[in-house]
């Protein structure tokens, strides 16, 4: 069994990533990771064979220790580069790297039914000391060994322990990126390491094979296995391990077609196969025992759940959305009843002084919505409320010391204090829960989370921008969280920050911060000293951007930058940017605070941009602006949907204090025939080519000119006027007929949100329920029509004149009114567009109040 090598590589990792979506985490196909896994082949540093994923440990116990490899010479073969028999792998195990003292050995032997791998439990250890181990095999008549790992036996029990280290991690797609978090992660000193779900990232197939295939492909990282070498691991799975927010039996996507307690099965073997997990974990068919309990002396014990297998369907539908009764059923249930009772009479009987709940998903609420209506993730615990209300409740009764809770699976870093009732900020701090951002994945709805900040007081920290883990000290008095991040995941070579230090104290449940950490960091406040969040902080180098984030709501801000000269702009809607040039040292350390004024007047001009993750307008589109909004027309951006029809159209608009939500604004379009269909929305039918900009102090004007495409006589001038003060822009569009005959066409403007929680509000309709690929029309009762969602911006038209009805669904929604203008002759369209923020019932109110 030499070391064979798979297919050529077509595509190296570079490009895979480009084509895979960097930092998203959709499924890839079997074909992409059969490319991938050739490229990771060709490229990878693997470990000496047969032994190239390395050796690992874990489940410790005071006097034991389950110790990991596979015998693989080619990790991408079907058969490892196997051959079909058995073959016998000596261990050894001592406590010092010689492998002179207390030393043990034997041999096992493994075969194709366990992909040729080896689980030992090593029994008969000293506890809470430090061991090292190495497997090794007859290869060619000759004895070849592993790499030697390293492994550390917990106290005894009952023992007193003055400190335990640990990590804990969680999501590391492999598109994601390499691993460097990984690679600071190992250089740390730690007693284990928790790994929370999300080892890997399935794809369609659904074969053992494939999942073979991809948990050799995450292990072809260096630094994944260093760590693995290094420390022991304390695993368990999140969904991603066999397909995005399975349910028990219940799929979470389509895969391959086929039944998918045999995809369960094959997933949960090949977990098994790969990790280092004890006998009584081992699987039988789709089932297998993963949760389990570990005492560290009497200082803490850890009771790792599983939150997949024997989960009720997530609730209503599943996703972000506004709960249905559903979410209340007594029933449903993350853990099963049988976990749920080992979970909560372990921690009745427990001695010890920390509490630890180890599991995947977050549990505390979080409400995206700013206004009264309440949109939850209902595949983390808000879709399970009475069971999390079932466990802090018995934490309270039963007085469980210092519960702690550690999640992973949202991709962000969280500290939030768990409450007796979430609806009540001032209710009883019941335990505290640490949220690890990912190793790798992408955390596409940052924005959605930071915007709903607001509403969850109880969310004590949050930053959604970098990858990374979280690193636990641990005392009898006291429980620290250092939230360790790195610049850039998609950088083997980046380096790494801490983003924040927070303390538990014993006997007082919820964290303080007691160390912001490194990086530039800054408050911005308005001139009288209030907090501005949503401002945008860009920081630029050399003329380019190269790092950006927003403010939180207390105005606070830190990014990480690389030591040299840089440039640090903020902007928020409403108010003139400020900028500061500063030099940044090694430390990575800086303060930037800023105070913003807010702007009198009313202007236009480019090399303004409109704060938000959505924007889509560059310098050199223009902006009109005010103290109370700020609107972006393209003057040379084009939008994929709008090309070539986007110039003089609006792509991005804020109110003060939000960020902009739109994609675009199709302001106007003029066609022959009434748009209809799923594509109405998109209408290209008005095409410009120049932007013009006017206006004085108090009033600012941009204006465009185009024609109607097709109808090539009507010129279509449309010009926005933004005033001082005002909420509202003056939107007027005149079509002029140079022909010499009359010309029917159908006008109007559409809307397309894109924010958390869009939907569209028709003036007698309230908020529109229609599915998005089945538009509907709506006549109004008034001459309005907007769109809003959970950041509670509510964006608006509001016509003149009424004639027009409203066509669309909760994505995007088109007026629409047919007019006939005469030879010679001309129409006008006036409208305001408008931006508001409304925290009321009733988002459209402002609208009809406009
Ligand atoms: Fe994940």
């Amino acid at each position: 069994m030499p070391g064979l090598r798979v297919s050529v590589p077509d595509l190296d990792r570079r490009r895979f990533l480009a084509l895979a979506g960097v930092g998203t985490v959709a499924a890839l196909t079997g074909a992409e990771l059969l490319q991938a896994a050739s490229a990771a082949a060709a490229t990878a540093e693997l470990d000496p064979t047969p032994f190239t994923l390395g050796v690992a440990s874990g489940d410790p116990a005071h006097d034991s220790v389950v110790l990991w490899t596979r015998v693989v010479p080619d990790p991408f073969a079907e058969d490892g580069g196997m051959p079909d028999r058995a073959v016998r792998v000596r261990w050894e195990i001592a406590r010092d790297e010689d492998f002179r003292t207390g030393r043990q050995s034997g041999t096992v032997s493994t075969d194709a039914t366990s992909a040729h791998t080896v689980h030992i439990t090593a029994t008969r250890l000293r506890p809470d000391s430090w061991h090292w181990y190495r497997f090794s095999v007859e290869l060619d008549g000759q004895q070849v060994s592993s790499r030697t790992g390293r492994t550390r036996t917990l106290p005894a029990p009952g023992r007193r322990v003055d400190e335990l280290t640990f990590a804990f991690a969680s999501c590391q797609a492999w598109q994601g990126g390499p691993y460097p978090a990984w690679r600071d992660l190992a250089e740390q000193d730690l007693d284990f390491v928790v790994h929370l779900g999300d080892y890997i990232y399935e794809t369609s197939l659904g074969s053992l094979a494939e999942f073979r295939r991809l948990h050799a492909l995450y292990k072809t990282s260096p630094d994944l296995r260093e760590a693995h070498a290094r420390f022991p691991f304390i695993t368990t799975w999140d969904d991603h391990e066999v397909q995005n927010n399975y349910a028990d039996d219940v799929p979470g996507a389509a895969g391959d077609g086929r039944p998918f307690l045999e995809r369960r099965a094959g997933a949960y073997q090949a977990y098994f196969e790969h990790l280092p997990l004890r006998a009584a974990s081992e699987p039988e068919g789709p089932d297998m025992l993963l949760y389990r309990r570990f005492d560290v002396g009497r200082l803490a014990s850890f009771s790792v759940l599983d939150t997949r297998q024997y989960r009720t369907d997530q609730p209503c539908g599943d996703g972000r959305r506004v709960p249905c009764a559903e979410v209340d059923d007594p029933a449903a249930t993350l853990t099963g009843p049988e976990q749920e009772r080992w979970l909560l009479d372990g921690l009745s009987a427990s001695r010890a002084t920390w509490n630890v709940i180890a599991q995947q998903t977050i549990m505390a609420q979080f409400d995206y919505d700013l206004g009264p209506d309440k949109v939850v993730n209902l595949d983390q615990w808000d879709g399970y409320p009475a069971a999390r209300s079932r466990i802090l409740g018995h934490l309270a009764q039963q007085d469980v010391r210092n519960p702690v809770v550690l999640s992973g699976d949202w991709h962000t870093s969280w500290v939030n204090d768990l409450l007796a009732d979430f609806d009540d900020p001032t209710s009883a701090v019941l335990a505290t829960e640490f949220v690890g951002t990912s190793i790798s994945s992408g955390a596409g709805w940052d924005a959605d989370v930071r915007l709903g900040l607001p509403a969850n007081p109880h969310v004590r920290f949050y930053n959604g921008s970098y990858r990374g883990y979280v690193m636990c000290q641990v005392t009898p008095e006291r429980w620290r969280s250092t939230y360790r991040i790195v610049l850039d995941a998609r950088d083997a070579d980046s380096p790494a920050y801490t983003i924040g230090v927070f303390d538990v104290a014993e006997g007082t449940p919820g964290a303080v911060r007691v160390d912001t950490g490194d990086g530039l960091t800054g408050r911005v406040t308005d001139d009288a000293g209030a907090p501005v969040g949503q401002a945008e902080v860009a920081v630029t180098r050399d003329g380019s951007q190269v790092a950006t984030t927003f403010t939180d709501p207390d105005g606070r801000w830190v990014l990480f930058v690389p030591e040299g000269e840089v440039t640090v702009q903020v902007r928020a809607v409403g108010y003139e940017g400020v900028s500061r040039t500063l030099t940044v040292d090694g430390s990575g350390s800086a303060t930037v605070d800023a105070t913003l004024t807010r702007l009198t007047g009313a202007r236009a001009g480019t090399e303004v941009l409109v704060p938000g993750p959505r924007r889509e307008a560059g310098v050199r589109d223009v902006v009109l602006e005010n103290g109370e909004l700020a609107l972006a027309v393209s003057v040379v951006t084009q939008d994929g949907q709008m090309t070539p029809t986007t110039i003089g159209k609006p792509l991005d608009l804020a109110a003060r204090g939000g960020q902009d939500q739109i994609d675009w604004i199709n302001l106007p379009y003029a066609q022959v025939a009434q748009p209809t269909g799923t594509e109405a929305w998109q209408s290209r039918t008005v095409r410009s080519s120049e932007v013009q900009v006017g206006g004085s102090g108090d009033v600012a004007e941009v204006s465009t000119v185009g024609v109607v495409v097709g109808v090539e006589q009507v010129s279509v001038r449309t010009t926005y006027r933004l005033a001082a003060g005002s909420k509202d822009v003056e939107v007027t569009s005149t079509f002029r007929n140079a022909g010499t005959s009359p010309v029917t066409l159908w006008v109007g403007d559409a809307i397309d949100y894109d924010g958390a929680g869009q939907r569209s509000g028709v003036p007698g309709h309230g908020t529109i329920t229609t599915p998005y690929g089945s538009p509907a029309v709506y006549v109004p009762t008034a001459p309005w029509m907007g769109m809003t969602g959970t950041d509670r911006q509510v964006y608006g038209l509001v016509y003149e004149q009424g004639g027009f009805d409203c066509y669309g669904n909760s994505n995007w929604i088109m007026s629409r009114r047919q007019v006939t203008i005469a030879a010679g002759g001309s129409f006008e369209l006036v409208r305001r567009l408008t931006v508001r923020t409304a925290l009321g019932a009733d988002p459209w109110q402002v609208l009809a109040e406009a």
